[in-house]
């Protein structure tokens, strides 16, 4: 079994949700606290052994590159004015993990982002994260997920139980249960309510295989102007192979919603004890 050493972040969608914030600042290089969400993305697949962190980027994104970049200037001032914590913080990023950039020059999806990574893929499983989930778990989800792929040699969908008024934002999945494994029946694309009985969505965190890059080039719509979606790929991809769900055990922020990523702020900066305090305080008056 190959190991997973390579993860992709598709990054290169508008923020429509977020304008006018958006309109020069890409959504991924929103702080939570003090990292940007791309950042912590970055760190969970670190975390979950990953070597190689491929990132699809597109026009206005290049603060992202920039952000795992070297700044020599401000870190001789680092050094210079002795904030050598702060300097730690600024050239780790340099240092975190190999990461290549692929651009996507239209935003046709998530599927087409991904099919930009086949050359540097070629023939490993990968994961792969899309930006706006972020994890707040001990375990990352990239790692429960690797784990389970390292189970069933198969892809793997990173799931959360919803509320029936969710149901039609999300791809839903209809599973069976074998042993500890829970294998997809049917993968559909945000349904009505009335169509599915199920409550298990999914998130945006995968364990692909490489065969996914042929159903996904087979995935191409011309009823939606060429856009490639994930989802289309996976309901041809289940007629043929078997694929994992897994509910993941984590505490999660989708940070491409505004409450959501509130939250997130509030809930990170409630971990730092010099944050925690004035904080509290301040809600309380709110
Ligand atoms: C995409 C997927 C959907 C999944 C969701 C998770 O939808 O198409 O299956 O449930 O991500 O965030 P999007 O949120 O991009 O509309």
């Amino acid at each position: 079994m190959q190991k997973i050493r390579k993860c992709v972040i598709p990054a290169a969608g508008m923020g429509t949700r977020f304008l006018p914030a958006t309109k020069a600042l890409p959504k991924e290089m929103f702080p939570i606290v003090d990292k940007p969400v791309m950042q912590l993305l970055v760190e969970e697949a670190i975390a979950a052994g990953c070597e190689e962190i491929i990132i699809v980027t597109g026009r206005s994104k290049r603060a992202i590159e920039d952000h795992f970049d070297s700044n020599p200037e401000l870190e001789q001032r680092l050094d210079n004015s002795w904030k050598f914590d702060y300097l730690r913080k600024v050239k780790n990023l340099n240092e975190m993990a190999n990461i290549v950039y692929v651009r996507q020059p239209y935003p046709k999806w998530d599927g087409d982002a991904i099919l930009r990574t086949k050359n540097l893929i070629w023939d490993e499983p990968f994961l792969v994260l899309f930006w706006d989930d972020i994890i707040d778990n001990e375990v990352c989800a990239a790692q429960q997920l690797i784990e389970k792929h390292e189970e069933t040699n198969a892809p793997v969908i990173a799931t959360v139980w919803v509320e029936e008024r969710e149901v039609s934002s999300y791809g839903m999945l209809e599973w069976e249960c074998s042993g500890n494994t829970t294998k997809v029946t049917r993968f559909i694309e945000k349904p009505r309510p009335s169509e599915t009985d199920s409550r298990t969505a999914v998130i945006g965190k995968y364990v692909l295989t490489p065969d996914m890059f042929a159903y996904l080039e087979s995935a191409s719509s011309s009823v939606w102007d060429w856009e490639i979606r994930l989802a289309d790929a996976f309901i041809s991809m289940l007629q043929d192979r078997d694929i994992y769900g897994l509910e993941v055990e984590w505490t999660r922020y989708d940070t491409g919603d505004k409450v959501w990523y509130l939250k997130a702020c509030i809930a990170y900066a409630m971990k730092d004890e010099t944050l925690k305090h004035d904080l509290q305080d301040f809600i309380k008056t709110l």
